[in-house]
């Protein structure tokens, strides 16, 4: 059992209180520095993603040169997913956010995966087929909506797009020994061979743009940086296919709401995550009980100040809600000093999160009835 100040993340398990400079020396990722972030604001004409700006984002591999291609001519796609179990929560936003922000400025093709067979293969309450199915359209129209642009974005549907994917995917996997995927997942004996072949098509979308031209096409994946393992396989095999390494850019998790460092429902924690089917009561609910850095009376936190680190609600400021940095300081500062207290905090979050809510309803009635379409069901070739 890990103690006190011990963590786990894998794409299978995140558990503990989670250092994530510790992680990222133990993943052997490369710091976001500000050099880094200088350059990605130069070449998105003067602007930067608030995630980015805000320290979320942190960790990469092989940004810069990324970015130098792209100012030099030649463009790279994005791509990212979601394994789909239940609703979205606000969290799982967060990689699509950004994926949409650099559509947006840049003008570059987006991938989305949507692996409704990883989530069968390892759900640990045996959620069915017709869930993972149904979650998986569901939580697709939610990300499309987020604002992108129908032309230039396609989805990896696991189980429907299998037949253009397997061509690739077969050629992935016997590049992979079953002695990596055990020690990079920390699979046992009573894994499911799913989960085993799965890697393989996590890699897929990575390469799909460079196998179709017949080129060497750059990759950019934001994730979780739990994602991180995946890709490590992705990126070893890339040269031996001739394909670019992906670039990564990884998030920290958005921590939960009762105040665990994941904004995770598994199990009894419906409260821990806003969940974007919720309905006002309940937003408001969960974020009046969430959990603060406030201290335990009115009079001490005027005089002391509260602690924003630990906050759940100051990580929803910072993570999606605060529309500027100007407003982001603002909270922070407010927090630090004892001016801000938590009920006016929560009030004017509340504000922000339900104007959020009201005009994804409206975007997400409108990407339904296109969702589907951008689903990828043909191979370039057959073999
Ligand atoms: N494995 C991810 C999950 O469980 C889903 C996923 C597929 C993904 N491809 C990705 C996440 C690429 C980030 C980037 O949610």
């Amino acid at each position: 059992m890990p103690g006190k100040e011990e963590f786990v993340v894998t794409p299978y398990e995140v558990k503990g209180r989670i250092d994530y400079e510790r992680l990222r020396e133990q993943f052997g990722t490369q710091p976001v520095t500000p050099e880094l972030l200088a350059k990605l604001h130069h070449i998105a004409g003067g602007e930067l993603p608030p995630a980015l700006a805000r320290g979320i984002y942190y960790s990469h591999r092989d940004l810069p040169a990324l970015l130098d291609g792209f100012a030099h001519g030649n463009p790279f796609f994005l791509y990212s997913g979601r394994g789909p179990s239940g609703p979205l929560h606000t969290s799982h936003l967060l990689q699509f956010q950004l994926c949409q922000w650099f559509q947006k400025r840049l003008g570059v093709p987006m991938y989305i995966q949507i692996t409704d067979d990883e989530k069968f293969w390892s759900s640990k309450t045996g959620i069915a087929r017709e869930e993972t199915v149904h979650w998986g359209l569901e939580n697709l129209t939610d990300i499309l909506a987020l604002g992108f642009d129908p032309k230039r974005t396609h989805t990896f549907f696991d189980s429907r797009s299998i037949a253009a994917m397997y061509p690739l995917a077969v050629r992935i996997a016997r590049k992979v020994p079953y002695s990596t995927v055990k020690a990079v997942f920390g699979f046992t004996p009573s894994t499911n061979i799913g989960l085993v072949f799965y890697t393989a098509l996590q890699t897929v979308p990575a390469f799909w743009p460079s196998w179709a031209e017949g080129r060497p096409v750059p990759c950019l994946i934001p994730c979780g940086i739990d994602q991180d393992p995946h890709f490590r396989i992705t990126r070893d095999m890339a040269e031996s296919f001739g394909y670019p390494k992906p670039a990564l850019l990884h998030s920290q998790m958005v921590p939960g709401l009762l105040g665990e460092s994941v904004m995770s429902t598994t199990g009894d924690r419906a409260d821990n995550a806003l969940f974007l089917d919720d309905p006002p009561e309940a937003v408001e609910r969960k974020v009046r009980n969430a959990f603060t850095g406030g201290r335990a009376t009115v009079e001490e936190q005027r005089r002391l100040g509260a602690t924003p680190e630990i906050c759940s609600v100051w990580a929803l400021w910072r993570t999606q809600f605060a529309e500027s940095d100007a407003k982001f300081a603002e909270v922070t500062a407010g927090c630090r000093s004892g001016t801000l207290l938590c009920g006016e905090c929560k009030s004017q979050l509340l504000e922000r999160v339900g104007k959020f809510y009201a005009a994804h309803r409206v975007a997400r009635a409108k990407a339904k009835e296109w969702a589907e379409s951008t689903i990828v069901t043909r191979a370039p070739r057959d073999l």
